[in-house]
């Protein structure tokens, strides 16, 4: 059964159900091939799909100029293969028990394998787009998987670092998030739009990105495990200092603010998670990280404000929307 939200995500990508059906026999196709360990992960892999919004995002980005026929679908299967990878490793470094409902492929086979794992789908993705022969695909593709390494180090670099500030914080997760989305959109683009466009759409999913992953760190707050798949108040366990809380310490009462701050540090508290949420809930950070979500959104819109109307602009905004609105 899908959800309100999933039906109208559904809908609203009506118009490339063609191609996200070629990207999903291209995705398995690449996953193929193996027996034993590795069989069986690729097998999990496939059985737990996920939104699937960077392939979205890279075949809209393509129709956009309106020339169907000249998409390469795999651009986007090196995409998502490398999200993929980073998931396999990212779930490693938080020590995640649960990856869209189902236990962690670290949990079912062991840290070492998961990690191995990430290692053959980046290999494998970097393998595609080699064939695929695209100098510039490559670039923007390479790029953001440097990128999203650096954004994770930071990400450890900065574990329980409860002075983190909101550009440090930009800093992270432009570079372990919008990094991909960016790549996606100028990748897309890049099949079938000139320079200029390959460039704005490249912006235009970095900001898409940022609006993406301050979401998903608001999620982890407030969203309802059942449909996120993961379980709430990860961030916080694993010291992950997230927006919501960033501006709640900053701009919260001193007093309050001190007193979180002292359990952050030593970690000792009945309830603290609750306390975190009422504390961030009552200083408005919810609302900061949902507003600046949706700046970043509507900057992103802009960019694409004089791209010719279609179908394919329609459910590119649309997409946009649901991004920062969503629920899992
Ligand atoms: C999860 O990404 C990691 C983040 C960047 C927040 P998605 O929310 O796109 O994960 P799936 O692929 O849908 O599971
Ligand atoms: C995104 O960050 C991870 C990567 C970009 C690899 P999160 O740690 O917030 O992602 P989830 O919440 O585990 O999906
Ligand atoms: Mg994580
Ligand atoms: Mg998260």
């Amino acid at each position: 059964m899908y959800t309100a939200m999933e039906q109208t995500l559904r809908g609203t990508l009506a118009p490339i159900r063609t191609g996200l059906d070629e990207f999903e026999r291209a995705f398995a196709e690449a996953l193929a091939g193996h027996a034993g360990l590795i069989g069986e992960m690729a097998s999990h892999v496939l059985a737990s799909p996920g939104k699937r919004i960077r392939p979205a995002m890279y075949l809209l980005c393509a129709y956009a100029h309106d020339d169907r026929e000249a998409v390469s679908i795999d651009g986007a299967v090196a995409i998502e293969l490398i999200h993929t990878a980073t998931l396999l490793h990212d779930d490693v470094n938080d020590g995640a028990e649960q990856r869209r409902g189902r236990p962690a492929m670290n949990r079912l086979w062991g840290n070492l394998a998961a990690v191995l794992m990430g290692d053959h789908l980046f290999a494998r993705a970097f393998r595609i787009m080699v064939e695929l022969d695209n100098p510039l695909v490559l670039r923007a593709i390479s790029a953001a998987t440097e990128r999203v390494a650096v954004g994770e180090l930071l990400q450890v670099q900065e574990t329980h670092n409860i002075a983190l500030d909101e550009k440090q914080y930009l800093n992270i997760i432009g570079n372990k998030t919008a990094s991909l989305f960016a790549a996606a959109c100028e990748s897309g683009s890049l099949q079938t739009g000139d320079d200029m466009w390959a460039e704005r759409f490249r912006e235009f999913g970095e900001l898409v990105g940022l609006g993406f992953q301050i979401a998903d760190d608001l999620l982890d707050y407030l969203g309802d495990e059942d449909i996120t798949g993961k379980p709430q108040g990860n961030d916080l366990r694993e010291g992950k200092i997230t927006l919501p809380l960033i501006f709640a310490l900053r701009d919260g009462p001193s007093a309050e603010a001190a007193d979180i701050r002292e359990f952050l540090k030593s970690g000792s508290r009945e309830n603290g998670f609750g306390d975190v949420v009422e504390f961030v809930r009552a200083c408005g950070g919810f609302e900061y990280a949902q507003e600046r979500a949706q700046a970043y959104c509507t900057q992103a819109l802009s960019l694409i404000e004089d791209l010719s109307e279609s179908p394919y602009k329609d459910a590119l905004q649309a997409l946009v929307a649901h991004a920062v609105r969503r629920q899992a």
